[in-house]
């Protein structure tokens, strides 16, 4: 069963062969696309030239985009922390102490409750336009409770890292050594059947997350169980997380909130992408990363939501992209390409975040007729993953 997407106004396919320094996102006028039954994609080219295929979708003129790639979450948790926002709004800094109420809610919720809560989230982001999206431990905290926690993210995604490194509970407080034991020890050997990455919350200035050492030996103990690397640095304040990612060949680096020149240079010369969460800074009042900048610098970025219920309540890729383009210096074009392939490198996947035959990016149809609009009309509902059945687009193929 193949299915023609047809009539697609402006197509992003984020092709190689297609993309310039001026098209930085490969753009096709009047395309179409094939699709095999298994998402993955068996043609693309002008629409006047398509084959025939067993099922047909006029998009009527709206722009087509690779499903955008969510890169970092923390999408398996009870509770929410709406009051830590609001008091957050009102002056009270974050320092990563909130997470231990996540902990708290998640302990209590059976099962069944964070599958559902789990589904209504992921729900939320194939609605949005997301068709990929990795999701992360770090709410357990004990050995049981971090494996419950990656068993029930790894029904939802392949894409799921482990973090019992988020923070050190409190019950480990005066023994953080121990917690990092258990962490590299039992708790990283009942991670590595559900995870393909593990993370770590590297930041020294904070009294709950981990500095330097800890998060070395962490990230080794992890790269040699066999896992890919992930780290969480320069959140809160300039610290080790960067160059440390770098060093040990990490995917991604997530965060980059605080930099230094030596960072940025680190990054430039890797294959670690800079995963920016926009959502953060606006969820926490902090100074945005310099997108641009790094841009310039030659460093691979991505952007993501981190959705997660203390620093950013946001399941939106859209929301992230018309932050990077506000906030963070971005052009829209480079912020969807951080969306969709940024997001798919940072996953190390080449079969994502591009429509290239063979690829399986998944589809997003926007109501609108360029990607522009992404970040022109932040806030608008315009962007959802393919189905079968879409309204007219008013104004037709304008
Ligand atoms: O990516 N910084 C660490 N972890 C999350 C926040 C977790 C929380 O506050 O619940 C983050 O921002
Ligand atoms: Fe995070």
């Amino acid at each position: 069963m193949t299915l023609l997407v047809t009539g697609i106004g402006e197509l992003t396919t984020l092709d190689e062969a297609r993309t310039s320094g001026t098209d930085p996102l490969g753009l096709l006028a009047d395309a179409a696309v094939v699709v095999e039954d298994d998402g993955a994609v068996a043609w693309v080219g002008a629409a006047s030239d398509a084959p025939a295929a067993d099922e047909v979708l006029d998009v009527d003129g709206r722009a087509v985009l690779p499903a955008f790639v969510d890169s970092h979450t923390h999408l398996v948790f009870a509770g929410d922390r709406a009051a830590e926002f609001e008091a957050r709004m009102a002056g009270t800094p974050y320092d990563g102490g909130g997470i231990a109420t996540t902990v708290a809610a998640t302990a209590a919720a059976g099962d069944d409750e964070l599958r559902a809560l789990l589904a209504v989230r992921v729900a939320e982001l194939r609605a949005q336009g997301t068709g990929a999206v990795e999701i992360k431990s770090g709410y357990g905290l004990d050995l049981a409770a971090e494996t419950r926690l990656l068993r029930l993210a790894a029904e939802v995604t392949d894409e799921v890292t482990f973090l019992g490194a988020h923070v050190v509970p409190p019950a480990y407080a005066g023994r953080r050594e121990e917690y990092v034991a258990l962490v590299t020890g039992p708790m990283l050997a009942a991670a590595t059947p559900y995870a393909r990455w593990a993370d770590v919350f590297c930041e020294p200035g904070s009294a709950h997350a981990f500095d330097g050492d800890e998060s070395r030996t962490v990230l080794e103990a992890a790269r040699d169980a066999g896992l890919g690397l992930r780290v969480h640095g320069g959140q809160l304040g300039p610290g080790p997380g960067v160059r440390l990612a770098v060093e040990l060949g990490a995917a991604a680096v997530d965060h980059c909130t605080y930099l230094t020149d030596a960072d940025v240079d680190a990054l430039a010369g890797s294959d670690t992408v800079a995963t920016l969460l926009p959502g953060v800074e606006f969820s926490t009042r902090s100074p945005y990363p310099d997108a641009r900048g790094l841009l310039d610098a030659g460093v691979s970025i991505a952007v993501a939501t981190d959705c997660n219920p203390g620093t950013c309540s946001s399941s939106s890729m859209p929301f992230v992209i018309a932050l990077a383009v506000r906030e963070m210096g971005l052009t829209p074009a480079e912020a969807v390409r951080a969306a969709t392939l940024g997001g798919a490198t940072a996953l190390r996947r080449p079969d994502l975040g591009r429509v290239t035959v063979g690829a399986r990016p998944g589809l997003t149809v926007l109501d609108a007729p360029s990607y522009r609009h992404l970040a022109y009309r932040p806030g608008v509902p315009l962007a959802r993953t393919l189905s079968a059945t879409l309204p007219a687009l008013p104004g037709g193929r304008s």
